[in-house]
């Protein structure tokens, strides 16, 4: 694909679509961290005299309505802080925005407008029209086929990738396609169904694949043990049990337990053989949880998505904390995505020793899953031709 580096952007006319869509309460940004990965990109922009405008969904409005909960002034309200350029918002701008060279505009909430998420044509021609060049740098909403994603890099007089997403899809490949080896996946969150395809494709490149939280509680229980009142998936334990043949997928010995989901709730450490009919499995114990970390400081390659127990709670966050730490600490070149993981890295102030944090959601997941992303797709179709 064509890499906005690569591109002589002064004077011209810039569309760059981020992925803007972060957590806002009370009108304010909660989570800065999308917006810090684009700046850079933003910035060179407009280092280069560009005329820049930038775009992004925010949340999941009702599409074609304004609404003022979703609207990105709080998100220009903070770029205009951290920005020496000035900075404004455009509510009106299908039929053409002024930009001055130097200045950043950004375009309100693109699913505000009508056809946006079905990537209607007549949508996309009208962003494409906005500029002379479009830059796509949203990683996070590059698994979508959306009018601001990839219809508007059909119809652009030139797309190109940004260089987020060049950063991501540099990193997720370099994880993903011919990693350092021993490469340990780590997989947590509360249900295989949601994941499976992603431990399926990760057991086939992993030499380890660690699971947690209530995705572990169905291979537990397909090993044979009772898992109690635990949080797991019956009817997922066939698939359970092909991959724990196909894989090595460590499991728990011991786990701290719960008599109920709650954050009162005390914790009891126990073998994984010893749980009883009237408890579930919130963490795993400190053996267990050890016993992974030394994998994972001899890993050579990691992957990480998701916690491995019910870190929210104070009760039952030490097999998640001895495991992040565990990363941190490993040499491996290590890569974590998705929400609830950059929470918990976050309470852990560890992203400094990981060497990629992901943008992405959905879309890390899509990608680990072996998918095409659809705009990243038709980057690379415009650039053969
Ligand atoms: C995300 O947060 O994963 C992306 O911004 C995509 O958002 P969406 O799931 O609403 O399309």
């Amino acid at each position: 694909v064509i890499k906005m580096n690569e591109l002589d952007l002064s004077g011209k006319r810039v569309l760059i679509r981020a992925d803007l869509n972060v957590p806002v309460k009370d009108g304010k940004v909660t989570s800065d961290a999308r917006i810090l990965a684009s700046l850079p990109t933003i910035e060179a922009a407009l280092a280069q005299g560009a005329k820049v405008m930038v775009t992004s969904h925010l949340g999941r409005p009702t599409e074609g309505e304004y609404a003022d909960e979703f609207s990105l002034q709080p998100v220009v309200d903070y770029l205009a802080a951290k920005l020496s350029a000035p900075v404004r918002l455009a509510k009106d701008y299908l039929n053409g925005v002024e930009v001055a060279a130097g200045e950043l505009v950004v375009l309100e909430n693109v699913r505000f407008n009508k056809g946006e998420k079905k990537d209607d044509e007549t949508l996309s021609k009208q962003y494409a029209a906005l500029c002379d060049v479009f830059v796509m740098d949203a990683f996070g909403t590059a698994h979508r086929a959306q009018a601001s994603t990839h219809g508007v890099a059909k119809f652009a007089p030139v797309a190109c990738a940004g260089p987020l997403l060049s950063a991501e899809l540099e990193a997720l490949g370099k994880a993903l396609d011919n990693p350092a080896r021993p490469m340990v996946a780590v997989v947590g969150g509360s249900k295989v169904s949601t994941k499976l395809t992603v431990l399926e494709s990760l057991s086939k490149i992993a030499d380890q694949l660690v699971v947690g939280g209530g995705i572990s509680n169905t291979f537990v229980a397909a090993a044979g043990h009772n898992v109690g009142k635990s949080l797991y998936e019956p009817d997922l334990i066939p698939e359970a049990k092909r991959l724990m043949e196909s894989c090595d997928i460590p499991l728990a010995t011991d786990v701290r337990t719960a008599p109920e989901f709650s954050e009162t709730a005390p914790a009891t450490v126990k073998l994984v053989s010893q749980v009883t009919d009237n408890e579930e499995i919130l963490d795993l114990g400190d053996e267990s949880a050890q016993r992974l970390a030394d994998i994972l400081k001899n890993a050579k390659t990691i992957i990480w998505n998701g916690p491995v127990g019910v870190f929210e709670f104070e009760n039952f966050r030490r097999g998640t904390e001895i495991v992040a730490r565990a990363i941190a600490e490993s040499d491996a070149f290590s890569i974590a995505g998705g929400g609830d993981t950059l929470a918990a890295i976050d309470l852990f102030g560890i992203k400094d020793q990981i060497s990629y944090i992901s943008t992405g959601g959905g879309a890390f997941l899509e990608f680990v899953e072996g998918k095409t992303l659809p705009a990243v797709a038709m980057l690379e179709q415009r650039a053969k031709g």
